[in-house]
């Protein structure tokens, strides 16, 4: 029996470990493929031998049951999480800068310890022994809700801390938030289901958090960031914030890459100016910088008043909102055949970068919202995700609702209303220009076949050269005809071909996910993977085979099936491994 139990316990710390470089240190050691199928040994394991499953698992991390009760129980904060005073441009902090200087006097080094401010919500962790045994809100700041349940969903919060001198009790704070990218699949697969979206990633973190049911939270997908130290007993810290946060970090928890330890106040006006350059290209939302005095005697020293700390403050940055006006309504076809209307604006710059046009959706938000052509709008840009049209604030009655076509803008075939979904669509698959375009640019994307040197404007004219009528073709392209394509020498050709030639070479699950299947993201490619383990098998299970996979419910395996089916898929996928010879390594068990 001991040895099942061994195999139990190095099992569980094995995948422990890989969690860890997977998501701590973004250095994955082995394939999702193999992760996945150490956690599946993993769990067969504990379910035949129950007493060996303890409460800290890594199968444990996800699918635990819901909570009965439908409050969330109170927490009292014995040190109360506060809250930061705002100073929104350069002059009110260069005031803040002096006050503490003249505050604290010149014999006293003041360093700064500049951070991000994430906008999402703010929990405590409570360590003791080492375990996580308590999550909570903010709340008022003295109470606030366990939702401990919840934030042990999210993977890269530890449930055990792991290294030297950790206090017996130790309180750590920081942020909850939602990834945009996230943010973005779960609003469009509310939309594509009919359900409400939300209206930003801060309140999808704060419902995702606040609610009963821990499985929700798994699929919702939270981040987190420790930025502050509670209560600790049993054990000290150091003196410095930095070298909190360092601690945090040597023993396993979260914090950011971008925090510094400055001098002087330009030193800290360069960080902001920085890290507001650089907020359109991180994944997640921040609202501004925090500025903490980073000696933790001297943050006694200047105290707090009722809600916040005297020795910190909030630099804002200024609202990614604007107010412009609509002039347009076009319909454009996605890789899916679905058909997105997108708002053509009169230009507006919002923190630097000028926004000329805004995604609806699809055709049901233009009746949801109302929107008429001329209307004047409040749009808004978070990072990367396509600028939205947050609220109508004037609108042009004078002017005619906006007429949705009946025809695909791009092939003229009769759009079709989405069963069960919202929104038209085209039925043309491949023939149609739009979709052949969405599905070659998916094809070659970083993800899937990963092809580098071909980006959306070769695709186009590709398509309408005709050279690339299907996935397959693509193979077949000539360093001749590519040259003919515009800005792209002989030489470029060439490493296109190459690229192309290099690509042959793959994995299962990246050619299942290239395939551009509706709903097969890339999570969902590896799990067929590992459970078909061959295309064949794949191509020839049915819908009772397809729905034990892991992910896969009803509808998608009728689209897996319905995407087998269809005789032209067929055919490109006989090209694709018969003649041009795409192939991948069989997936090996790891016992
Ligand atoms: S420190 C006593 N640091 O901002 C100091 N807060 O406006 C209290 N926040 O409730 C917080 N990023 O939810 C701190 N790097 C950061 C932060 C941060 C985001 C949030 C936090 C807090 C709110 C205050």
């Amino acid at each position: 029996m001991d040895s099942i139990k061994d195999k139990i316990t190095n099992l569980q710390m094995l995948l422990r470990h890989y969690q860890y470089q997977y998501h701590m240190m973004d250095q994955p050691e082995i394939s999702d493929a193999e992760y996945d199928l150490l956690i599946n040994e993993l769990r067969v394991l504990e379910k035949q031998h129950p007493k060996f499953l303890m409460a800290d698992s890594p199968t444990q991390c996800i699918g635990a049951s819901p909570i009965s009760r439908n409050t969330l129980k109170k927490v009292y904060h014995e040190v109360p999480m506060l809250s930061l005073d705002n100073v929104i441009d350069k002059n009110s902090y260069l005031a803040f800068h002096k006050r503490i200087k003249d505050e604290l006097h010149d014999s006293d080094r003041i360093r700064l310890c500049c951070e991000l401010k994430f906008d999402g919500l703010a929990v405590s962790l409570l360590y003791k022994d080492r375990k996580l045994v308590r999550a909570s809100t903010r709340g008022d700041g003295r109470n606030g809700e366990n939702i401990t349940n919840n934030i042990r969903m999210i993977k890269t919060i530890p449930y055990y801390l792991n290294g030297h001198n950790i206090p017996e009790s130790l309180e750590v704070r920081g942020e909850a938030f939602m990834l945009l990218s996230h943010f973005k699949k779960i609003n469009y697969e509310a939309l594509s289901r009919g359900h409400k979206v939300f209206s930003n990633p801060r309140n999808a973190a704060a419902g995702s958090l606040r609610q009963m049911d821990p499985r929700i939270t798994r699929k919702r997908q939270l981040s987190f960031i420790c930025y502050g130290l509670g209560l600790v007993e049993g054990g000290t810290m150091p003196t410095s914030h930095i070298k909190c946060l360092k601690k945090f970090q040597d023993w396993g928890l979260p914090v950011s890459e971008h925090t510094r330890l400055l001098d002087t106040q330009d030193e800290v006006l360069e960080f902001y100016d920085h890290m507001q350059i650089n907020r359109p290209f991180l994944d997640y939302d921040i609202d501004g910088v925090v500025i903490k005095i980073d000696n933790l005697l001297l943050q006694k020293k200047l105290g707090c008043i009722t809600h916040a700390p005297r020795w910190a403050v909030a630099f804002k940055f200024p609202a990614q909102e604007k107010i412009t006006t609509v002039r347009d309504i076009d319909f454009q076809v996605g890789r899916t055949g679905v058909l997105t209307p997108v708002a053509q604006l009169e230009p507006v710059s919002i923190s630097g970068v000028i926004v000329s046009s805004a995604t609806l959706y699809n055709t049901s938000s233009i009746s949801r919202l109302g929107i008429r052509i001329g209307d004047r709008v409040t749009i808004r840009r978070a990072g990367d995700v396509i600028p939205q049209i947050v609220s109508i604030i004037g609108r042009n009655s004078q002017r005619h609702e906006v007429v949705i076509p009946i025809m695909c803008p791009a092939c003229g075939s009769v759009l079709k209303r989405a069963k069960g979904e919202m929104g038209m669509y085209c039925t043309n698959g491949l023939t149609c220009s739009a979709q052949l375009k969405g599905a070659l640019k998916h094809f070659v994307s970083r993800r899937a076949l990963n092809i580098h040197g071909i980006g959306e404007r070769i695709i186009t004219q590709l398509v309408e050269k005709k050279y690339v009528t299907n996935l397959a073709d693509l193979f077949y392209l000539t360093v001749s005809q590519l040259s003919e394509m515009e800005r792209m020498g002989p030489k470029a050709a060439q490493y296109l071909v190459d690229e192309l030639e290099k690509a042959k070479k793959t994995t299962f699950s990246r050619f299942l996910y290239a395939l551009g299947i509706s709903n097969i993201g890339q999570t969902t490619a590896v799990n067929l993977a590992v459970h078909f383990q061959t295309l064949d098998a794949l191509m020839n299970a049915n819908i009772d085979d397809l729905i034990l996979v892991n992910g896969i419910g009803k509808v998608v395996a009728r689209q897996i099936r319905h995407f087998f089916n269809e005789e032209n898929n067929r055919q490109v996928l006989h090209i694709l491994i018969k003649d041009i010879g795409i192939t991948w390594m069989p997936i090996v068990g790891l016992h």
